[in-house]
Parts: structure tokens; sequence; C-alpha cells
């Protein structure tokens, strides 16, 4: 029988990646006042969620979840918020269109500030102080004041998150996402690579295909899907207060669910059992993902999976592994192996970024297009070998056209890095290297249809 839970009994745990307040009553005021603001999300959605999730467990949708490494607040933006739109969207056609499956878009987005770091002090120069651990904590500057932790910095990453999101609910349902824009969001820095091009070809086909429907009495006007997307938000479940704060008792069913996104995630880092992180996440009745890294043994994720999601409700858990290149095919099968013999319904996904992160030459942490892709291909390898669903995939993006992954078609080199490395945390793809991204999974998807078209054929 499990104890009993609240928003709070996460208290009593010990807390890994817990910021260091300075100043408790002044965390308290934030937290009162947070505790008073709306919720960013209803629980309507959050189970609407959950039902499309159910149907990636059963093999008839594809999880796309990506966006920021870390917001900051010198990045909000408008066009910023738009842009990573226009590339989810793209990435979304080209995935339901080359991998004739329903794509579930979610973001890394408004909400997605919090950090985990492997040292709890940075050292620089014989000076050590607090580590950055993203703008809703303190400030990435290399002093003092700027380090210290400030509670302020939780309603200034609500605030943000708040207009983030009404944004992105503006253009998912105000004719942005039409699928008549199709070549609109096509980004003007991107048209002329290849990618741009081979988008621009799927495009025209899309119009055709529109054309068609349209003919049949199918358009914008008579069926919504046409005109609007559903978009999804999601960020790491990392800075508990937050999260308690913006923890709600849904008025309709009187279930928890935490109301500062549709979806959270357990972090690699947060995961022991007993931990603080998987007890919060455990009462809220959300759709959770759980990061698996190669430490990451077959025994503890089922007993994660246990307490986590003990009825086994479809669309309540999605595994995203993230092992690097290198381990996915030797890492990921015994967790394959064991969830299935325990007859767990989860979404697989691949995170192709967090076991793939290098530092060059000239310092600068970065990633390979090249092993991104690769880690992909193992992913969607392994699951064809267990004949399991690869369900998604969880990456770092903008839409921004920033130096920060090497290689991919693009081609950028370790030198051409510092010409646009802007972000605050890890590299992220840029606008072309995640539509390259999309076409690999794409392509992944294709050969897997072909397979278990050729498979019932057989059978
Ligand atoms: C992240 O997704 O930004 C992250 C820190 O991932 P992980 O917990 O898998 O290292
Ligand atoms: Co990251």
């Amino acid at each position: 029988m499990a104890a009993t839970w609240t928003p709070e009994t996460w208290r009593s745990k010990p807390v890994e990646q817990a910021p260091a307040y300075p100043d408790a009553n002044k965390l308290a005021a934030a937290e009162s006042v947070l505790r008073r603001y709306p919720p960013l999300i209803f629980a309507g959605e959050a189970r609407n969620l959950k039902a499309r999730l159910a149907k990636v467990a059963a093999g008839r949708a594809f999880l796309l979840q990506g966006g920021d490494c870390a917001e900051s607040f010198a990045e909000f933006h408008p066009d910023n918020i738009r842009d990573t739109f226009k590339v989810l969207l793209q990435m979304a056609v080209v995935l339901t269109f080359g991998g004739r499956r329903a794509v579930v878009k979610v973001g890394r987005i408004a909400g997605q500030f919090a950090k985990p770091r492997s040292e709890n002090l940075e050292t620089r120069n014989g000076v050590s102080l607090p580590a950055y651990r993203g703008d809703i904590v303190n400030d990435m500057a290399f002093d003092a004041a700027a380090r210290a932790p400030d509670p302020d910095r939780l309603l200034r990453a609500f605030n943000q998150s708040a207009a983030t999101l009404n944004l992105l609910r503006a253009f998912a349902q105000g004719g942005f996402a039409d699928l008549h824009k199709v070549h609109g969001w096509n980004l003007d820095f991107v048209k002329a690579s290849p990618q741009g091009e081979r988008y621009e070809a799927y495009a025209q086909r899309i119009d055709e295909a529109l054309g068609f429907m349209e003919a049949c009495e199918i358009t914008s006007e008579t069926v919504p899907a046409v005109r609007e997307t559903e978009f999804y938000t999601s960020h790491e479940a990392l800075l508990l207060p937050y999260e308690q704060a913006l923890t709600r008792k849904d008025s309709l069913t009187g279930d928890w669910y935490d109301c500062s996104a549709h979806l959270l995630w357990l972090g690699d880092r947060t995961r022991k059992p007993d931990g603080a992180h998987v007890e919060f996440l455990r009462g809220v009745l959300n759709p959770i993902a759980i990061k698996c890294g190669p430490t990451m043994e077959p025994d503890e994720l089922i007993k994660l999976i246990d307490i986590l999601n003990p009825l086994n409700e479809p669309g309540r858990m999605t595994l995203i592994a993230r092992m690097g290149a290198d381990q996915v095919e030797r890492r990921l099968p015994a967790l394959v192996r064991a969830v299935k013999r325990a007859g767990r319904v989860v979404v697989w996904a691949s995170d192709p970024m967090h076991g793939n992160t290098i530092k060059a030459a000239n310092g600068f942490k970065t990633r390979s297009v090249d092993r991104i892709l690769a880690e992909v291909r193992g992913f969607f390898a392994v699951h064809r070998a267990e004949g399991t669903y690869a369900g998604g995939v969880h990456f770092e993006m903008t839409g921004k056209d920033v130096t920060e992954c090497l290689g991919g078609a693009q081609e950028i080199s370790v030198e051409a890095l510092s010409s646009r490395y802007h972000t605050h945390c890890d590299p992220r793809l840029n606008a072309s290297q995640s539509l390259e991204l999309a076409f690999t999974i794409a392509e992944e998807m294709a050969a897997w249809r072909s397979g278990s078209k050729r498979l019932a054929a057989a059978g």
C-alpha cells in the first residue's frame, strides 16, 4: 500500500539538485504568490495528451518532443517562439507525410528553465561560485550576486511561460498552423539549403493532396484538423517548489495535476526511486516521462514504473532513452525486454542529444549531427530487433540559425562554432539540422512500415 501523497510529501525525501536559497522566507513568499496565480494548463488538456500518448504506445502515432535545452530571459522574444513553432510544424509535416503517422507535438517550452548540474560550484581562476542552474534560479554571469539563487525568478519564469503559452495557443488554433500554410513555415535562411529544398518538395505534394481533399469538400472550413493543431508543453520537473506551487486539484475529478505544463519528465540525475522528484511525480496525474541514461538498470526501471504508474495506465508513461550513439544498441535492449516482459504499457522515445555531448578542441560544448542521427538509427534498430514500437523522439533545437552542433548537411566545423553559439546550456540543433533529423526519422518510420507489412503478409 503506497503511503499518502500530498503536493508536499516530497519535502520529507532527499532532494537532489536543489538550489541553496539564501533567504528561506523570500522563497516561501514567492511560492505563496505562485499558488494564487492561475494554472498554465487545464487538467482536461493533460488528459487529452494522455489519450494521444496511449495511441503512441499502441503504435498508432508518433511523439515529437522538442525545444530549448534551457529557456532564458534574454532570448524571450516572439520571433524565437514563432520560429521554434514553425520548425516543429515542419518536422511534424515531414513525419506525418513521410512516416504516415499522426504526430503528437510536445514542446520543451513555456517552462523549461531549471537545469541539473554535475557540480554544485563552478570555479574560475581560483574563485568558486554556485553553478548556474537556469534562469528560474540564478543568472549566468560569473559574479556572486548574479549566481545567488533568487526566488523572484520563479515569478518571472512563470510570467514568461504564460506569455509564451498564450502565443503558442494562438498559433496552434488561430490559423498559423493551417496546412495550407506549409510553404510559409520554411524559414528564409533554410529555403536555399538542401533540407529546405527537400522540405519544399514535400510541401508541393501536400498542396496537391489538399487540392484533392478540397474537391472532396474536406477543407479548413469543414474539418478543424486541417486548420488547427494540438500543441502541448513539457519540461523537466526539477525545481520542486515551483512545481508544487502550480499543482492544483482538478475541480471535475478531484485529482491532482501539475498545471505548470501538460507533460513533466524526470531527469537522469533525479530519478532515484526514494528521492523527492519521484515522490512528487507519483501523485500528479499528468502524463510523465523518465529519462533513461546508460546507468539505468532493468530492475530499477521496473521499480520506477511501478511507483509512477502502478495501474499501468496507457499514455501515463513515456521512457526516453538517452544512451549515446555508441551505447544505445548495447544498453537499450535489456530495458526494452524488461518492460515488455513485465507487460508495462509505455511509449519508447529516443533523446539522441544528451548521450552525445562532447567538448570540441576549442573548448565549446557541442554535439555532432552524425552521432545524433546514428543514435536515432540505433534506437529504431533495437525496436525492430525486439519487435517493439519506436514511438518518439526528444531533442533540443531552436528555430534560429545557430552554430552549436557540428556537421550535418551544413557541415558546421569546430572553427565555425563560435560564430553563432547562443545556448544557455546544451548545444541545440538549428532549423536546418532539425529538418535533417526529421527526414532521418521519416526514413526509419518508412522502413519500419514496410518491414511490418512484410511480416503481416508473411504471417
Ligand atoms: C535535459 O533534457 O536537458 C537533460 C538535462 O537531460 P538528462 O536528464 O537526460 O541529462
Ligand atoms: Co540539455
